[in-house]
Formats: C-alpha cells, structure tokens, sequence
C-alpha cells in the first residue's frame, strides 16, 4: 500500500520517498516529505515555541501553536499564517478569511482525473489516489486536496478543488495547487529562465529570507520562464543529494515562489498566478487548480530528471505517437520562409525521399493573404495562387513521392488584414473603442468563447479532411494584451486568461479525439509554451526557433531537466545559422538534433552531393539508435557549457548493455588540454567496448576514470561514441 491513512497520520510512500501529513486540533499539518522513512510519525520534529507576533488559531491549548509558525498542507489567507497563502477567497460580505479544518478523507484505487485539464494518467503504473476534505464551516467553502501516487515512479500529483456550499457566490482571488513546507532554509532554488529564441537556461542560487519566485503574466507559460522548479540541498549534484521537484501541469499565467521564514523554513507554493485572477464560483459549483507533479531523488539532479521523462514520455503524453516511431520529417520554414509554391514543396519532397526523410511539413504561408507575417491569420482558406491546383493535390504528390505531409496553424491567432477580423473584430481579444497592443502585427482570438473556437475548428477540420494530412504543427507567437472577453459581464473578466486556457484544452482534447493518427507538434514562437500541459496534446514541441546548435547545447541542456527527448522538436538548419551567423559543421548539426525528435529545416536541394551523403548517413544513425535515444535513460556529463568546454550527455538502455555517448567539444585549442568523459549508469562490472574504436573496458573504468575525447582540430567538434556490452568470452 502506498497510501497508509491511521489515526489522522497519512503518510504516502513511494519506492523512496514518504509524504506525511497529520491532523492537529482540527489543521491539516504538513509532517515530512523526503526519503523513504518507514512506517513512522515524523511529527516529532515539530517544534513549537511562543513565538512573538506569530498568534494562536482559536482552540490552540497554548501559545506555542501558531499556524505562522507550523508546516501547513495547505494554507488559507487570513488566520494567523502570515506566509505565502494558497487561498484566498473573496466572500458576499466582502470578507476574506478562511480557516480550512480537516473534515475526511477517502482512498481509491487508480489515479484521479481532472474535467477539462490534463492530468497524470495511471495506464500499466501503480497508482493510488487520496483525497483528503478540509471545510471553512462558517462559509461552508470545501477545499478537497488530491494526491495522486505512482509509487514505482516516485512521483506524487496534487491538485485541489474548491466547492462552494454556500448559500452566496464567492470569488476566488488566488487558488494555488500546492504549498510545500519544509523545516530549514538550506537549499538552492533552481528555475529555467529565457527569452524568445534562448528558453530554459538553468539557474540555481541558495534561498534567501523572503520570497524568490519565477512565473508567467503573459498568458501562456512563456519562453521568459518555464512552470518547473527545484529545490535542492546546497551540496546535491547530478549524482547525488536530495532535491525535490516541482512541474506545473498548465500551460497558462502561472507562479512558483520559495519564501524562507522568520524560522528558517521554507515555503514553495505553485500555481495559477493571482494577477488578473478572480474567478467567481457559485453555491453548489466548483473550480480545480490544475495538477503538479512532486517528485523526490536523494540521488541528485540527474534521478530526478529521469523520473520526469519516465512520467511525462509514458503518463503524460498520449496518442499513436506516444510510442511509435516519429517520422524524420523537413520543414519549409528556414527554407523558403513566406515564399513557395506547389513546385519548390515537391522538389524538396523529391531530394528529401532521396535522403530518407520521411515527412514534408508544409509551414506558415499556405493560406489566406499571407506573403508575409503581417495578414492572413484567421483565413484557414488554401492559397491557391501558391498551391496551384489545390492543396489536396500537393498532398498526393508528395504521397506519391513517398512522404508524408504535414501543415502548420496558427489557431488562436488572427490579423488585423483577414476576412476573419474584418467580419467579427470583437473574436479578438480587445477592448472596444481602446487602442490594443500588436506583437508580430497579430492579435489574440478570444478563446474563452465556444463560439471562436467552433469556427475555429470547423475551418481546422474541413482542411484536415480534405486530404491525407498526417502532422500538425499548432503554432502560437504573441502573449496576451488587452485581455477583456465580449461575453462575460463586466464583474467576471478576471476569468478570462484562466478560461483561455481551459478553452484552448478544450479544443485540443477535440480535434486530437477527432484526428487520433495525426502527429501534433506544439509551438509558441519555438519553446514559449513548452510544458506538461500541453505535453498531454501534443507529445513533442518545437524546442526552440534558435536552430544554432551551439545554443541548442544550452536550451536542450535546461529542458532536459524536466522534460524527456521525446518531446524536444530539433532539426538540422542551414550555416550560416539563421539566426546567430555561425558555423557548425554537418556532423554536429545532426548529433545535437538527434537528442530530439530529429528532423531538417533548410533547403536540402542546395546541398551539394557529399551534403546529401552526409544527410542519408545521419538519417541512417538515428534509426540505429531511436530506440536508445527516445527510450533510454538520459544522464547529463557535463554542465551546458557555461564553466566547460565539452558538453556531453548519454543515453543508456533499461538493461544497461548499450550506450549512445554525444560530446561537443566547444573551442579547439593551441597546444590543447585532453578532454576526458565520464560515463554514467553502466555496469560497473560488464566488459564493455566502443564501436569503432580498439580496446575493452569494464564500466567501472568508463565511469571513473572516464575515456579520452580527441582533440578538436576546429571549434563546435562533435563525438558520438556508441558503447556496447561484450558478452562473449
Ligand atoms: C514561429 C515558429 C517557427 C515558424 C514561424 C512561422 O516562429 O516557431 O518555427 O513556424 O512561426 O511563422
């Protein structure tokens, strides 16, 4: 049993970890999460001094009771915890106290769903669900918490749910999904930070007294910063040392934020961001916070990670393409951008079938007025100027070449020059008679409203059906601004990000229902919503629009840290970069995109014939190794370059007889310094020996006393070393 419920003690285990929470004096009491500790109370390291300005909750038998001062489960504004709250609840008399007491719990077998948000599911995993009720009697306001166990997994979800049994509406100012209370301050916090075109640079700092937090305002997660955070101690490192994380299983406004106490402790909370956020529940309705994957490794930063991969690759993401073998497909944007036609698709289709690519995705440009990123967004009509003869015909004439094809949208979005805006300005999310903000020259559909989305859809689906389109790319490149919805009334338009969001599940959840063969690849500007909600749609998303794979090293470097190579979309471009100007070679190219889900983005009929060799081969590598690369275990070598000069990082199959080592060496040296590489997760016994190269080693050897790289020769060389098991003799 993973879930152990006993005179008001709940205690929670998975493989190696224990969450514990006790009821005191009617508070759910937050005891320990950590380690694996046995069946035991943990609550004998509260500790309890009066503690000055710090009160006492009404029934508490002395003044060493403070919920200032105590490890709450979840905490509510209002009754003496003066720390980061979860809740707060605006009620008909304009107050805003509520003091949450334990009522009950129950336990039940499997994973709990959330309506309208995605959520862990169980499949082929162990998993239990406990919920446990807390009650404000006095509003009768119920906050049920939801855990979610996957004991083999040694994740742990919550999510809550917020039921009004009043007789009066209530307004929910701030509904976090978690609070997680720890005794003590020292530990780091670690977050991913970014920009468009550089997502997800890890940073770590040790906690401060105070609050430190990461989130989003912008509407989506955001490229600027990511919804998953670590705490770690001081001294963890990949391989070693307690860390705890935290992703956020939403894809919209959200925050993440440590505070240390007056004591000492900390405080991490998680959840939708309360900026702009009031949502109004009515007597007998309800609102769910959206899920958070807990995860503990006391083997550092590199388990912890791979718990990740193993729970978003196989209980997050869903569909045929969840297990099955992606296409290496070749899109058109860096290629030709805004400018080509039916002829120049099919001749990259032919050169591409040559290669052994096996998709054609046809990217932005295709339809309504739209020769340039200024118009056309909302006119999902083909372009027939451009596609001469149809769209239908494109399609089979890269199906007879032997490809499959692919379509870029842009769903939610549309421009102020379409058919669209002209016939219903107020689908997009303005205010009327305000002046609005442009970024990228667009504006925002309103999708909080059904009505947009049906359209929407509709126009989706009619070009989905009208020929055999076997990907989807679902592209997003603005934030929010000027966020007002013409169908709520003027007291509910604290709603609207929030219901964006929920609307766009919404319509995910019905066209991915509704095309169930068709790969999905999530988009927002390359990596601005990349995330464990909408992983649930679409299994892979487009990294990053930096395709410079020297950068690439960095950003697929912090993504790696919460999420699995199977969703990072990575293709070789062109050199000079589009982006950076600079130049890498082919090999390294292909070597960074195959730590992805591995395709091209340049236009392969400029390539000249050893080019194209080189492409066959490396198409020809990947299938080698698909298995390895997007079912292994991932283990980073070295940091993403910031303090070496090699990045490397290996994948190693489940039963630890094979091995994919990747390393580039970032700068060539004069009179060099060797670079050695230290293997992870072998067997330290097993012979094993590198293809390719002379000699036998024991994985012990491998490990710790590491394997020389060659010397680089020019900046940005790469090595790909494949390491088997030798079973023979
Ligand atoms: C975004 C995407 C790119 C490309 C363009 C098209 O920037 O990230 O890959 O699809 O839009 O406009």
């Amino acid at each position: 049993m993973a879930i152990i419920c006993r005179e008001n003690l709940f205690s929670i285990h998975t493989k190696n970890s224990t969450y514990q929470m006790k009821v005191e004096m009617g508070f759910l009491l937050h005891t320990y999460y950590g380690p694996y500790v046995g069946d035991m109370d943990m609550s004998y390291l509260a500790r309890r001094i009066d503690r000055g300005f710090s009160g006492n909750p009404d029934g508490a038998p002395d003044r060493r009771f403070s919920l200032d001062t105590q490890l709450l489960e979840y905490s509510a504004y209002g009754t003496g915890d003066y720390r980061n709250d979860c809740l707060r609840v605006e009620y008909a008399d304009g107050s805003q106290v509520t003091d949450l007491k334990y009522v009950s719990y129950e336990v039940k077998e499997g994973k709990y769903a959330l309506e309208g948000l995605p959520a862990m599911y169980q499949e082929d995993a162990k998993a239990e669900t406990l919920e446990i009720t807390l009650r404000d009697e006095y509003k009768n306001l119920e906050v049920i918490l939801y855990y979610g166990v996957f004991e083999d997994l040694d994740i742990i979800t919550r999510a809550c749910r917020i039921v009004n049994h009043g007789k009066d509406p209530v307004h929910l100012l701030r509904v976090y999904s978690m609070c997680l209370d720890f005794y003590g301050k020292d530990m780091d916090f670690i977050h991913f930070y970014g920009r468009h075109a550089m997502e997800r640079v890890m940073e770590r700092s040790p906690l401060q007294h105070g609050m430190q937090g990461v989130g989003s305002r912008r509407g989506y997660s955001s490229h600027q910063h990511n919804p998953f955070v670590i705490l770690c101690k001081h001294d963890a490192t990949e391989d070693r040392g307690f860390c705890y994380g935290a992703s956020f299983m939403y894809s919209g406004n959200f925050a993440a934020e440590a505070e240390v106490s007056q004591a000492d402790d900390t405080r991490l909370t998680m959840g939708i961001h309360d900026a702009q956020f009031c949502f109004e529940v009515q007597p007998g309705d309800s609102f769910i916070a959206p899920e958070v994957l807990l995860t503990f490794s006391g083997e550092g930063l590199g388990q912890l990670s791979r718990n990740y991969h193993r729970a978003i690759r196989y209980h997050v993401c869903r569909g045929k393409y969840k297990t099955a073998r992606r296409p290496i497909l070749v899109n058109n944007w860096e290629a030709t951008y805004f400018d080509f036609d039916t002829e120049k698709l099919l001749d990259i289709a032919r050169d591409a079938k040559e290669m052994g690519i096996e998709m054609l995705v046809m990217d932005d440009g295709w339809f309504g007025k739209r020769e340039d990123d200024n118009s056309g967004l909302g006119d999902w009509f083909v372009n027939e100027k451009k596609l001469v003869g149809g769209l239908k015909k494109l399609v089979d004439g890269v199906n007879e070449i032997g490809l499959k094809f692919g379509i870029w949208f842009e769903p939610e979005m549309i421009s102020e020059d379409s058919d669209l805006y002209r016939a219903h300005p107020d689908w997009a999310l303005t205010i009327p008679g305000r002046s609005f903000t442009r970024s990228r020259n667009q504006l925002v559909l309103d999708f909080s409203r059904e009505d947009v989305r049906q359209y929407v859809l509709d126009r989706m689906c009619e070009i989905l059906e009208s020929a055999n389109i076997e990907y989807v790319k679902w592209d997003a490149n603005r934030h929010l601004s000027d966020v007002w919805s013409a169908q709520l009334p003027a007291g509910r338009q604290g709603e609207v990000f929030h219901r964006y969001i929920l609307g766009l599940y919404d319509f995910l959840e019905k066209i991915t229902k509704r095309f169930p063969d068709v790969l999905f690849e999530g988009c927002s500007g390359g990596g601005g919503r990349f995330d464990a909600g909408m992983m649930y749609y679409h299994p892979q998303i487009w990294c990053s629009d930096d395709t410079d794979a020297v950068e690439r090293l960095q950003i697929q470097y912090g993504t790696s840290f919460a999420y699995p190579v199977s969703t990072v979309g990575s293709h070789v471009s062109v050199c000079p970069n589009h982006q950076t100007g600079r130049n890498v070679s082919l090999k390294t190219r292909g070597v960074v995109a195959m730590s992805g889900t591995f395709g091209y983005e340049l236009d392969i009929t400029k390539m000249n014939d050893s080019e194209k060799r080189e492409v066959k081969e490396q198409i020809e590598t990947f299938k080698q190794y698909y298995g390895l690369i997007q079912n292994g275990d991932y283990y980073r070598l070295t940091d993403d370059g910031r303090a070496s000069n090699v990045v490397a990082w290996e994948f190693v199959s489940g039963d630890k007889k094979e091995a994919l080592v990747n390393a580039v060496i970032l700068k060539t040296m004069a009179n060099p310094i060797f670079q050695t590489i230290y293997m992870k997760g072998l067997k330290p016994d097993a012979f094993y020996e590198i293809e390719g190269r002379e000699g036998k080693f024991t994985g012990a050897a491998l490990m710790s006393a590491g394997y020389p790289l060659p010397v680089a020769m020019d900046d940005y060389e790469s090595v790909q070393l494949h390491v088997y098991e030798k079973t023979e003799n």
